[in-house]
């Protein structure tokens, strides 16, 4: 049976600040998508949230960049915004680049990340979702889950992993995208991976049967704003067992919290935190950066799920390690490498700031 998974966030409104989203919203959220499951557009559904961002993870056969399916979303984050703007909640709509539904969703705020497959005898899927974080925050993850044998032993020793991943890469900042061969490309690959602010992991594929293996909601959100208007807070869905790394080498990258940029304003960096849903709102310096990771088994396009797959002790030294270098990294203030670099603030509100100082400035 093909079906397509859907996954599209958007912040529509805070609950307090940045940190979370109102359980009103939410309720109303699933109101909508069950307006959408009985008229039979979607096959099933669950409704989340990660920090401030509204999550809909929805199952149908209408194939990817769907417009009834991104139509469905549209309207249900529109909803969610009367709510947030009824309650006042923080930044209602903030991530709603657009007043009427643009035609592609993906262009106008919220991330999207959808494939539509074959479903397996067994179709075990990860959803993974973050908060105070940019697209490019999944390309270490992603490198070692599917690139690197230290992480996940099955490119080893599983005979059907054995050909590699193709990683579809995005530029986000020179609306290009390139392809590479892993492993036998990986360096080449990393010169781009490892500049996380500017390329991101799209898609990848499986060498030998071609099947899509992982995508990631990367986009130009901030470019189409053309000004700060938050995060693009990103979604990333992975197939897992069978011809893909197991659940537990999906995961495991977790284990490591990466430095990423996202933190407070969108102007610093900081660790990315492991944590199960019911922690996913960050409140220190509006952060630390969270990623939770949803685990589902399709069963005929039904999400039996979810299994909150952070929700694990053995996260604990992780999440433990991310405390102590928020601690670190706060201690250096307004500088870097805690705040970006110029470069990369250049999409945040910094920029008033130096127009106004500009005329102050004399020749050496
Ligand atoms: P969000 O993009 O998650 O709303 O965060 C904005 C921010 O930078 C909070 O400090
Ligand atoms: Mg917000």
């Amino acid at each position: 049976m093909r079906v397509t998974l859907s996954v599209i966030k958007a912040d529509v409104g805070g609950w307090v600040g940045h940190s979370s989203c109102h359980p009103s919203v939410i309720d109303r959220a699933r109101e909508c998508l069950d307006g959408g499951r009985e008229s039979r557009l979607l096959i099933d559904y669950h409704v989340t949230s990660c920090g401030d961002d509204l999550a809909l993870i929805m199952t149908h056969d209408q194939g990817v960049e769907s417009d009834r399916i991104h139509k469905l979303a549209w309207d249900t984050f529109q909803e969610g915004t009367a709510i947030a703007r009824k309650l006042k909640l923080h930044g209602a709509g903030q991530d709603l680049v657009a007043d009427t539904f643009p035609g592609n969703i993906q262009e106008m705020g919220p991330g999207v990340a959808e494939m539509e497959i074959v479903e397996r005898q067994s179709e075990t899927v990860l959803v993974f979702m973050a908060n105070k974080a940019y697209s490019g925050a999944w390309n270490l993850p992603l490198y070692k889950m599917f690139a690197d044998p230290f992480n996940t032993s099955g490119l080893v020793i599983a005979h059907n992993m054995h050909c590699g991943f193709a990683f579809e890469i995005y530029d986000i900042k020179g609306g290009r995208k390139i392809t590479f061969n892993a492993p036998e490309e990986i360096y080449d690959m990393l010169v781009y991976l490892g500049a996380t602010n500017r390329y991101s992991v799209k898609a990848i594929y499986h060498r030998d049967t071609d099947e899509i293996a992982a995508i990631s909601s990367a986009q130009k959100l901030s470019m189409v704003a053309g000004r700060y208007i938050g995060l693009n807070d990103p979604v990333l869905i992975t197939r897992a067992q069978g011809t893909f790394p197991a659940v537990g080498e999906l995961l495991e990258p977790f284990a490591m919290p990466q430095l990423v940029e996202g933190w407070m304003r969108g102007s610093h960096n900081g660790p990315m935190m492991p944590c199960a849903q019911a922690q996913a709102n960050p409140t220190r310096f509006d952060g630390p950066t969270r990623v939770t990771a949803y685990g589902f088994q399709l069963a005929n396009g039904l999400l039996i799920g979810p299994r909150d797959m952070f929700d694990d002790p053995a996260f604990d030294q992780a999440r433990h390690q991310a405390n102590m270098i928020a601690e670190y990294m706060r201690s250096h203030g307004p500088f870097e490498p805690h705040r970006l670099t110029l470069d990369e603030m250049a999409y945040t509100t910094l920029p008033e700031v130096l127009k106004r100082l500009e005329e102050r400035f004399t020749d050496l």
